[in-house]
């Protein structure tokens, strides 16, 4: 366990190792925790096929906005099948009658767990697994879902033999949801769900605009690029309220500040990537995957892409992101209709885990 991480939703989940999920599926280890549920590693009865079931926490399986929300996520994993999206096998309900879904068994680690352990990423390092999210947002948005959960945490870094490609896998549909036109359920969008984590939230979602689209997931990734090369998020407060404010008014500290050598064409890719205004930004995924190809081949001659530190131990030792502040119990909020924003202490111990900075552990 590291520094970063909390318990919460009830319980470790280990208690429920070993159980018998649906007459099928036996629980073997915990390998995941979310703010909304438990990810175990599952040998199929019978054949022994090793696979992943995401269950709720136990004290919100029968909380019908977060079955709900596990019905959407296996619904719109099954429309987007891509390389770079964790595979659904299927969706079923558990004895006691909540949903869980079954999904390939991903080995490696998630980004979030490579930057606490590696420090932050050489640009050409990162660049590959950009490219594939994007291309796993492209095919997201093209089916008119928005994921709007984007962070390292959600991203996980496939572990691959040496020489082979990165891997890298979008997870956690779990609060996405439809652009316009697509087909909405009410409930879900209007009775003031969690929205994301505030950290990754883009200056339209602070400000509490209710129609966002594609433009908000690929801020959150301009936020997960930046966290991944310097280390640090570039918006940070003590409560949720000045997080906003710096979301919506703060120009992040540049990358200069924090790396020794900061290409200008990198330096161009960040001021698009979090530009308040959303028409100033990438306006599609493929637009910001060939933004990020660009950079490699303005900075990279012969396709080699120079590092920005002098050496692994100058990238290692530039790594001092210092304790989380202990604000993340205030980064709990709800949504109200009109898009206000409620905080909700009576939910913080379960949907709060996943905002406040759950590390989604092996
Ligand atoms: N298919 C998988 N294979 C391996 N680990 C997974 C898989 N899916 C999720 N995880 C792990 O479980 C964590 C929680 O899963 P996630 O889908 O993000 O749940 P939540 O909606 O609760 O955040 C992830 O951050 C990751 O560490
Ligand atoms: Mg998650």
């Amino acid at each position: 366990m590291n520094r970063r991480e909390r318990k919460g939703g009830g319980g470790h989940g280990s208690e429920r190792i070993g159980q018998l999920v649906d007459g099928r599926y036996r629980l073997c280890r915990l390998i995941g925790k979310g703010g909304m549920s438990s990810v175990y590693e599952a040998t199929t009865e019978g054949d022994d096929r090793r696979v992943a079931i995401k269950l709720l926490h136990p004290t919100l399986a029968s909380d019908s906005d977060a079955v709900a929300r596990l019905h959407r996520e296996a619904t719109i994993l099954s429309a987007i099948k891509h390389p770079n999206i964790c595979r659904i096998f299927g969706v079923g309900n558990t004895d006691q009658g909540s949903p869980y879904i079954v999904m390939e068994r991903l080995c490696g680690e998630t980004l979030a767990r490579r930057i606490a352990n590696d420090g932050p990423f050489e640009f050409s390092d990162l660049a590959t697994s950009l490219k594939q999210v994007l291309g796993a947002l492209e095919a997201a948005h093209v089916k008119g879902v928005m994921h709007r959960d984007l962070k390292p945490e959600n991203i996980f870094l496939v572990e691959t033999r040496p020489g082979t490609k990165t891997l890298a896998k979008l997870l956690d549909f779990g609060i996405s949801s439809y652009l316009d036109g697509g087909p909405k359920d009410c409930r879900l969008t209007r009775s003031g769900m969690v929205m994301g984590t505030p950290y990754y939230m883009a200056p339209e979602q602070a400000r509490g605009d209710s129609s966002l689209d594609q433009r908000a997931d690929l801020w959150a990734l301009g936020v997960v690029m930046y966290e991944a090369l310097t280390g640090q998020r570039p918006f940070v407060a003590n409560n949720y309220n000045t997080l906003l404010i710096e979301i919506l008014r703060a120009r992040p500290k540049p990358l200069a500040d924090f790396i020794p050598f900061v290409p200008e064409p990198l330096a161009a890719l960040f001021n698009r990537a979090l530009a308040k205004d959303s028409k100033e930004r990438f306006q599609s995924a493929r637009a910001f995957a060939t933004a990020v190809e660009q950079v490699e081949k303005l900075w990279g001659e012969q396709g080699i892409t120079p590092p920005m530190w002098s050496s692994d131990a100058q990238r290692r030792a530039s790594f001092d992101r210092g304790p989380l502040s202990e604000d993340t119990e205030v980064m709990v909020s709800r949504f109200r209709e009109d898009g206000t924003e409620v905080m909700d202490d009576s939910r913080r111990g379960q949907l709060g885990t996943d905002l406040s900075e759950t590390r989604d552990e092996e």
